[in-house]
Parts: structure tokens; C-alpha cells; sequence
């Protein structure tokens, strides 16, 4: 009789983790070109830059990307794909300046994450003081 429970219980957790491995929506951030990935952010940090930026990023970004830059603002329930935490410095570490100004530019997969792009909205200056404000999250 354990046996038998056993073995139902493995079977179970073979059936539920494969049912949650095929409704887990996959990250499909687009790539950006390579010269944008060779890109240093040509804009000079000052207080001013950032204090630019932080008046953005609450009127666009915070209901999204949260305050504190974790990635679990208000707006993310219904997103098969939620943004990154911009607090973890390993991670940040692994993604270029261009890549966040370019996706801040163009957005990212828009079936599953409605990070749109906002070159319609903002100047390529703007973007890159945003791109200062972000890596702020993890100093
Ligand atoms: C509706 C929610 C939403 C809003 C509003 C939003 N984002 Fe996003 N954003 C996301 C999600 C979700 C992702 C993750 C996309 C992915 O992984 O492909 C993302 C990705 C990004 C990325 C790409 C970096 C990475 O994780 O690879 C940057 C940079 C970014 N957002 C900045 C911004 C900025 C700046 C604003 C405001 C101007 C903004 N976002 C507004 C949801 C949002």
C-alpha cells in the first residue's frame, strides 16, 4: 500500500511538473543589433540626469518595473512574462547599456510582456538617462 502511494505520488509530480513546464511562457527578448551592443551610454551621469530620469520612469515605467526596480509593479499580474529585477547586480551585469536602450527604443515581445517601445515618446537622449536611472537600481 505505500508502495502503491508512492508510486502515485511520483506519477503525479511527473504529470504536474509537465503540465507547468508547457504553460511557462518562454523570455523572448529580442536581441539588439551589434552596434548598439558596443554602445557606452553617451550620456554623462549627474544628479540632474537622474532626477530627469526618475520623473519618466514614475509617469512610464514604475507601474511596471516597481519602485525599488524589482520588476513587481501594480501593472505585471496578467504578464506571461515579468520584467527583470533590476536590483540583482549579477544579472544586470550580464546585459549591455545598448541592450536596455535599445529595447527601452523599440520594446520587447509584445504577445507576452507589453513592454512596448517608446521612441514615439521619448528622445534617444531621454532613453539613455533612463538607462542611467535602471542601472541605479543596482549601484
Ligand atoms: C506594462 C508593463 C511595462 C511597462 C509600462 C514598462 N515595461 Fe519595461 N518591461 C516589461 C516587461 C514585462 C519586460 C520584460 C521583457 C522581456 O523579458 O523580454 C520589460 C523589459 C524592459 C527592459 C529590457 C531589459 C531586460 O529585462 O532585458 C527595459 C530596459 C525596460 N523594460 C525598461 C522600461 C522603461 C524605462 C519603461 C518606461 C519608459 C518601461 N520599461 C515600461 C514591462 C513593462
Amino acid at each position: 500500500m505505500k508502495i502503491l502511494s508512492l508510486g502515485f505520488f511520483v506519477l503525479l509530480t511527473l504529470i504536474l511538473g509537465h503540465s507547468g513546464a508547457t504553460l511557462a511562457t518562454e523570455r523572448k527578448t529580442p536581441i539588439a543589433p551589434e552596434e548598439f551592443l558596443k554602445m557606452k551610454n553617451p550620456v554623462a551621469l549627474s544628479p540632474e540626469v537622474l532626477e530627469e530620469a526618475a520623473d519618466m520612469y514614475k509617469d512610464k515605467c514604475v507601474k511596471c518595473h516597481g519602485a525599488s526596480g524589482n520588476g513587481k509593479g501594480s501593472a505585471t499580474k496578467g504578464l506571461d512574462v515579468k520584467p527583470r529585477d533590476y536590483t540583482d547586480k549579477t544579472l544586470m551585469a550580464k546585459i549591455p547599456d545598448g541592450q536596455l536602450c535599445w529595447i527601452i527604443l523599440n520594446g520587447s515581445d509584445l504577445d507576452t510582456t507589453d513592454m512596448e517601445g517608446y521612441k514615439k515618446k521619448f528622445t534617444e537622449e531621454q532613453v539613455w538617462k533612463l538607462v542611467h536611472y535602471i542601472r541605479a537600481f543596482a549601484p
